[in-house]
């Protein structure tokens, strides 16, 4: 790839987006690795999603991140998606190559992975892991986690459908299987939320026989405060019960390497954004 111009412009595209914290995390990569660019958010009407981005690159635009609801159309609008981006079926990350196809890649996995494995110091190799939920959030996931060799994966979720659909996907790859809550009733080392429950207050009811003497749970929301499934993690002892923070710098990063061929180091920008979150 050629070398980017001064002052490449990037933007994260959502509907709605005036939340996210991606222009902050961009703004603090940028700074620390010395790059000249600028980061923006784009909220963009339902029905406008193509439009937007092909007068976003049309403008010179250098990459995108995608994020709610669009991931999918974003899969559907890239030209070459990565492996990765094939399984997910969704796309967080847009940008094009020498030649000006639009290229689609999913970094929300590797993401969670860095956070529980690299930054976190957790296990997956070996491990059983019980993931909840069968959305795209989870779809996102589920590749780098196959990667990293589990003893097995239970997927659960309330629509068990989803949840035969996603183990199916992987099968050849991983020991997996899907159930619905009300049947998981054994301990597992790591237990994954992957719904979106929280965002209404509320998590899936599980017997407390999942969670083992040394089980870790992680959260891919997060919030300011607990999520209420960090709640219910420590409330029933959990090793460890971690959001979903780490996860949203970390798929940053590797968007960042993409785009810009430089990796930020994540910890002193994680460390300010949880500062920047308990103000608000
Ligand atoms: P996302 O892209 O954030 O994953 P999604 O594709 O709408 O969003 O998936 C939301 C996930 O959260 C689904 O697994 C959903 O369960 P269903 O497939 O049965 O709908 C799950 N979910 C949402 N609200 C929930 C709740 N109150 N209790 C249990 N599961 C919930």
């Amino acid at each position: 790839m050629t070398a980017p111009a001064a002052h490449d412009r990037y933007a994260v595209m959502g509907h709605p987006v005036a939340h996210s914290k991606s222009p902050l995390i961009h703004g603090w990569f940028a700074q620390q690795t010395g790059q000249a660019l600028s980061y923006t958010a784009i909220d963009v009407e339902p029905g406008h999603f193509t439009l937007a981005v092909h007068e976003f690159f049309a403008s010179g635009g250098a990459g995108l991140n995608i994020t709610v609801p669009y991931k999918e159309a974003a899969w559907q609008l890239a030209e070459v998606c990565s492996e990765t981006a094939e399984h997910a079926g969704a796309v967080n990350v847009l940008y094009r190559d020498e030649r000006g196809q639009l290229l689609g890649d999913n970094t929300d996995g590797i993401g969670l992975v860095r956070d529980l494995v690299d930054n976190n110091g957790g296990l997956i190799k070996g491990k059983s892991l019980l993931i909840l939920g069968a959305g795209g959030a989870v779809r996102g996931a589920l590749a780098a986690l196959v990667r990293h060799q589990p003893a097995r994966i239970v997927i659960a979720n309330r629509t068990i459908a989803k949840a035969e659909a996603l183990a199916r996907l992987f099968s050849d790859k991983a020991e997996i299987s899907a159930c619905p809550y009300e049947s998981l009733s054994e301990p597992f080392d790591l237990i994954i939320n992957g719904t979106s429950a929280g965002l209404q207050g509320q998590m899936p009811v599980l017997a407390a026989d999942v969670m083992g003497a040394d089980t870790w749970c992680y959260d891919m929301m997060y919030s300011a405060a607990d999520t209420v499934f960090q709640r219910w993690a420590k409330q029933h002892n959990a090793a460890r019960a971690l959001d979903g923070f780490g996860m949203l710098v970390e798929q940053a990063a590797e968007s960042f390497n993409l785009w810009r061929g430089v990796r930020p180091v994540t910890a002193p920008v994680l460390e300010k954004l949880r500062l920047e979150l308990a103000k608000t």
